[in-house]
């Protein structure tokens, strides 16, 4: 077996599933499951995101629509398309893409999201659900795409001494909650922490989510860890950096996802899985 994991691969088996799944509710119900994506502004990476998740959307049956709002438009308009996809029936998954224009509070517009329609799982209902332990809500779609990968490469996360760096609410935070979850034995680690290092060198599962280009080096690591990069860095040179050296830590890891290819696929295909969920639950076929 590689030691390089090939995040695309798996989300390609992904969504053949979803596929299938998709088919078989439609067969049932007559209908598709809908999935809205809402963009604001011109933000010229936010744009591929978003044309990356309608193409792979359409790939396995889900119908994406897609609303552009201009870079000065008010909280008020937004706020207004937000409700009018919460009741329009037809609708199962609403996305706002991040990050929004700084006029805008992000916060507030994405708790405006009907929590049955949170595909993203970001609004304070879904994240306290993961919190109290309740079973009924939407997994937000990175952590659980790092879940879904660590599980369909070795499903080894029971009693595994674990390490998250970052702790934001969107990822670093659910994600170190699902883990415990799991029963690994998880640290988190953030830019206050002293010595981060002799922390992450003592974790046989290191998952970094720092946004901070090539943060994580050879002595950051544990002989044969397995790591999982989530970080993204557009960088002046125009190519995409992880937040993990990925050529000084290769050899000591036991496997290693890259950037690109790792975990940015999965979380297109949990989001989509979400959507498909979501569709089957408002329509009573789960
Ligand atoms: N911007 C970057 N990643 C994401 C994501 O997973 N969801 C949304 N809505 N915006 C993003």
């Amino acid at each position: 077996m590689s030691k390089i994991i090939n995040g695309k691969e798996i989300a390609e088996n992904i969504l053949k599933e979803l596929k299938e799944e998709v088919k078989a509710a439609e067969t049932q119900i007559s209908k598709s499951p809908q999935l809205s994506i809402i963009l604001v502004g011109d933000n010229s990476e936010s744009k591929i995101y978003v044309k990356n998740k309608i193409a792979r959307a359409k790939d396995v049956g889900i119908e994406a629509s897609f609303y552009e709002l201009p870079e000065d438009c008010s909280e008020g308009d937004l706020e207004f398309l937000i409700d009018s996809l919460n009741t329009d029936e037809d609708v199962n998954g609403i996305i706002v893409q991040l990050p929004l224009p700084k006029h805008l509070n992000e916060d507030k517009i994405l708790n405006k999201i009907t929590p049955e329609k949170d595909v993203d799982g970001f609004t304070d209902t879904n994240q306290d659900a993961l919190f109290k332990g309740s079973s009924d809500f939407i997994f937000p779609a990175t952590p659980l795409a790092v879940i879904e990968l660590i599980n369909r490469f070795d499903n080894d996360i029971n009693g595994k001494k674990s390490c998250v760096i970052g702790k934001s609410k969107i990822v670093g935070k659910p994600l170190a909650k699902m883990l415990e979850n799991l029963g690994a034995d998880v640290t988190t680690i953030d830019r206050d922490t002293k010595n981060p290092e002799d922390i992450s060198s003592s974790a046989d599962l290191l998952i970094v989510a720092a946004g901070s280009k090539h943060l994580v080096k050879e002595n950051w690591v544990k002989e044969d860890a397995l790591i999982i990069d989530i970080g993204i860095t557009k960088d002046n040179d125009g190519k995409i950096y992880g937040d993990v050296d990925f050529d000084n830590v290769v050899d000591k890891a036991r496997a290693i996802t890259p950037v690109p290819g790792g975990v940015g696929p999965m979380t297109i295909a949990m989001l989509l899985t979400n959507t498909v969920k979501a569709f089957e639950k408002q329509n009573k076929l789960i």
